[in-house]
């Protein structure tokens, strides 16, 4: 089915200069570029979109991290475009990530981590709702 999923690539990841390289990625694998925007989270957005994570203890890093610097955010579109789109991240940790998957090849670190991806359909409707209500 046509799914949408929403992709975040993260401050690592800005700094390195690779957003067009992920991007096309994303383009190869049939992923549609629905919306974006690049812009410097608050810590209260960073909050609010990881409130899943609040208990766990890598939640104030994490938070720190995103808004350590501008993150480009966007909506893709596309036939099983979550699971597709989480194929192309690889592994949460760059270490246990697959050869070619983009944080392999541009994470560092489990927090720096180059990319964000909805995990599940439900979630990414709650995950471009946050960001993109227009879409909804
Ligand atoms: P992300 O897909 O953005 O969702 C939550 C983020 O928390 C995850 O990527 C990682 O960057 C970060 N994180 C740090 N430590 C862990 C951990 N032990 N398990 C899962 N995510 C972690």
């Amino acid at each position: 089915a046509i799914e949408r999923t929403l992709s975040i690539i993260k401050p690592d990841a800005v700094a390195k200069n690779v957003i067009g390289q992920i991007y096309t990625r994303f383009e190869n694998a049939g992923l549609k570029i629905v919306a974006a925007r690049m812009t410097q989270l608050s810590r209260e957005q960073a909050e609010g979109f990881y409130a899943a994570h609040k208990e766990r203890g890598f939640f104030n890093d994490l938070v720190t991290f995103m808004v350590s610097g501008p993150v480009m955010i966007q909506a893709l579109e596309g036939e099983n475009a979550v699971l597709a789109h989480r194929d192309l991240m690889g592994a949460t940790d760059p270490k246990k990530a697959e050869k070619g998957t983009i944080r392999a090849d541009f994470a560092d670190s489990i927090d720096a981590n180059a990319v964000h991806g909805s995990d599940a359909v439900e979630a990414a409707k709650v995950e471009i709702a946050y960001f993109f209500p227009e879409l909804a």
